[in-house]
């Protein structure tokens, strides 16, 4: 692949632009400065250097960012500054998208990514990937909520109750609750369908894979394949 092809591909602008970035001598090719637009690159562990900032080169773009308090899902944020805003300008131009949206109010795990199967696969109910979120509660949790929340619980415009997947109690006015699916305000509707209130929510997994630690609210980092792999790990009772 030509390096202002390679470059473009990331989300470095234009092709004319690229090309004349290229030649500008501003990108290096695994630390060795390149000024020639049609310089071959092999994608395989290529890494760019574009005005002294370093790129591993992504075919597709998947990214973790832990959510903050006070940010919008969505490009076009009506209250509230967007997710969007807490990422490099290459990732915004490479388009990735939330993988399903979290609330203002809500934190924690958030995945992006500009590859549409991915999406798809971590979104749609029928592939069984679970939700793991733990919420504090305006009231007591009691064991008849828990009851509740794992038989099923009738929403707004739903035609059949919905039940999590697990449920249990982590103090007294926290729980974990793991969802197939992730209806709009699902985790704050079941909850008010049990008669208690959501005050606070924080989504700590998706399949397999638990939102590091060391990833800071409002810091993104990238996903390896064996990342990719835990995500998309169906979800198993510890029961069976
Ligand atoms: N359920 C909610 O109610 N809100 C979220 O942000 C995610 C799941």
């Amino acid at each position: 692949m030509w390096l202002a092809r390679a470059l473009q591909s990331q989300g470095f602008g234009s092709r004319k632009g690229c090309v004349l970035r290229v030649r500008s001598g501003a990108v290096a090719v695994n630390g060795v400065v390149r000024d020639d637009p049609e310089f071959e690159v092999d994608p395989v562990g290529l890494e760019l250097t574009i005005d002294g900032v370093t790129w591993p080169y992504r075919e597709k773009a998947y990214v973790l960012m832990h959510k903050p308090v006070g940010y919008e899902c969505s490009h076009k944020p009506k209250h509230y500054p967007s997710v969007f805003s807490l990422l490099p300008s290459p990732l915004i131009e490479r388009d990735v998208q939330c993988v399903g949206r979290l609330d203002q109010d809500t934190t924690g795990l958030l995945l992006l990514s500009d590859d549409g199967q991915f999406i798809h696969r971590m979104t749609s109910p029928k592939k069984g990937v679970a939700k793991v979120y733990r919420a504090t509660c305006a009231d007591p949790v009691d064991a008849a909520m828990l009851e509740a929340l794992r038989s099923g619980v009738l929403l707004n415009d739903e035609a059949a109750p919905i039940a999590a997947l697990a449920c249990e109690a982590l103090d007294d006015r926290s729980l974990q609750l793991t969802l197939a699916e992730g209806k709009y305000h699902q985790v704050k509707r079941m909850i008010a369908a049990t008669g208690n209130r959501v005050d606070t929510l924080h989504r700590v997994a998706i399949g397999d894979f638990v939102l590091p630690a060391t990833l800071a609210p409002g810091s993104w980092c990238w996903l390896e394949a064996a990342d990719l792999q835990q995500l998309e790990q169906p979800w198993r009772s510890v029961m069976s």
